[in-house]
């Protein structure tokens, strides 16, 4: 199995950036040594997760984490992204955890020993439940607490750090945390979805000069998730349903930190369902970026429903992934393109990619060819968009490991190395010994 790329393609240049990503709550466990977040009190609640598991333990990372480094060195990447659990580094009482920031600092000084640059995101999902209990992000605080926190990592991080996010996906963690409520803390709520979705774009604009200051070598920016959103006919209403799509869930993230204002969506809200916008907000929000991630792994398909709003429609047509996503590749450089010729970007970098198949392990090898081939034509889409004239720095395949999906559990697997949740073997999958050998004939170039 091999993932082949053009020799004439813009991802053989040396400058480009090839990584794995993870994230804190999905792999690293060891909870008695952190606070809780709203993961471990969303997974203790009955019938929240598919498989009823947890975060306690999950890919036990914190006590692997040497282990691990040799195996994200072993692939041979340029960088690996990880995330920073903030109860692990800021107590309950206010008071910094030295043992939790000592742990990233070791794992920092490991990578940079090893030439492996850091994609450090400060914010991918799991706050502190003592936070939560004052409200969370619905509260405005909160987002003075999180440029308070991005100020104690930057700091003690020094320049181990080749790059800062603030937030991971922000859409998750409004719209699918407060307004599906499918993801921790489980709200359903329109109101606060949107009200969420403002405090993390805030605690995102809050924290970006901290971070410019504390890491001014560092190229620090946020880590957005795109999916082009198509209309399920080409009737009026279903091409009006995908556009009101792509306004509240592509356009209402980025639009704010490129142009400082929402999507036009939001002046057709009833007043009681809009943010609460203070004077001064937008302005906060819109701060210069050093990059843009963007994370990408399907297209979504709208049609119009009686209320005026969009329903989405599920894919049918095959193939698609083990989690029923449907596997489109062309739609990273719609994404992407379609950005490109809208707003005035920084450099991109993909800060996420990748695919859940229903591994198997057989003989001590996983033959995940369908994942490999996910990544081959991702890649290339992902080289299109440069063709066409765009800017993109880097790829991160998601996900280095198997690992806690959310609230799928341990079922989905997206990891190039396949975790044996029993032993906690790490065995490499078919897909991370085909992109470890593309990286080899990168570098052999
Ligand atoms: C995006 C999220 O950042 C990551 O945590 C998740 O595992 C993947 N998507 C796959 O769903």
């Amino acid at each position: 199995m091999k993932i082949t790329l053009a020799d004439s393609s813009p991802l053989l240049n040396p400058e480009f950036v090839f990584g794995v990503a993870t994230a804190s709550f999905q792999i690293e466990g060891a909870a008695d040594s952190r606070e809780p977040c709203i993961w471990d009190t969303f997974c203790a609640q009955p019938g929240r997760i598919k498989d009823g598991s947890d975060g306690l333990t999950a890919c036990d990372h914190v006590a692997r984490w040497r282990e691990d480094v040799e195996l994200i060195a072993a692939l041979g990447v340029d960088a690996y992204r990880f995330s920073v659990a903030w109860g692990r580094v800021i107590r309950a009482d206010g008071s910094i955890n030295q043992a939790g920031l000592d742990f990233y600092i070791q794992l920092l000084d490991a990578l940079k020993a090893r030439n492996i640059k850091a994609f450090v995101t400060l914010y991918h999902w799991d706050l502190p439940q003592y936070l939560q209990d004052e409200g969370g992000w619905l509260n405005r605080a909160t987002a003075y607490k999180f440029a308070e926190y991005a100020d104690i990592v930057s700091r003690a991080f020094g320049d181990r750090v080749h790059s800062y996010a603030t937030l991971n996906e922000p859409f998750c963690s409004a719209y699918l945390s407060y307004e599906a409520g499918i993801h921790a803390p489980g709200v359903q709520n329109r109101q606060h979805g949107r009200q969420v979705a403002h405090h993390l774009l805030l605690a995102h604009g809050l924290a970006m000069p901290v971070l410019q200051k504390n890491a001014p070598a560092a190229l620090n920016g946020i880590v957005l998730n795109f999916s082009p959103c198509h209309p399920a006919s080409d009737s009026e209403a279903d091409i009006r349903a995908a556009d009101m799509a792509d306004q509240y869930h592509n356009q209402w993230y980025i639009q704010p930190l490129m142009e400082a204002r929402y999507p036009e969506l939001l002046q057709q809200l009833p007043a009681s369902e809009q943010p609460v916008i203070a004077e001064g907000d937008m302005a906060i929000i819109a701060q210069p970026l050093d990059f843009l991630g963007v994370n990408y792994y399907t297209r979504t398909v709208y049609r119009a429903n009686t209320k005026g709003w969009f329903s989405d429609v599920p894919p049918t047509t095959p193939p698609l992934t083990d989690m029923g996503w449907e596997i489109y590749p062309q739609g990273l450089t719609e994404v992407l393109l379609a950005m490109h010729r809208r707003y005035n970007l920084p450099p991109v970098y993909i800060t996420e990619n990748g695919a859940a198949m229903p591994d198997s392990l057989q003989h001590n090898q996983v033959a995940d060819l369908r994942r490999a081939a996910y990544f081959e034509q991702h890649l290339q889409a992902t080289a299109d968009a440069i063709t066409a004239g765009m800017r993109i720095d880097g790829y991160f395949a998601w996900s280095l490991m198997d690992n806690f999906e959310w609230a799928e559990g341990y079922a989905k697997r997206f990891g190039i190395v396949y975790v044996d949740y029993v032993t906690q073997q790490r065995t490499l999958k078919a897909s991370a010994i085909a992109l470890r050998d593309l990286f080899a004939t990168r570098r052999a170039k």
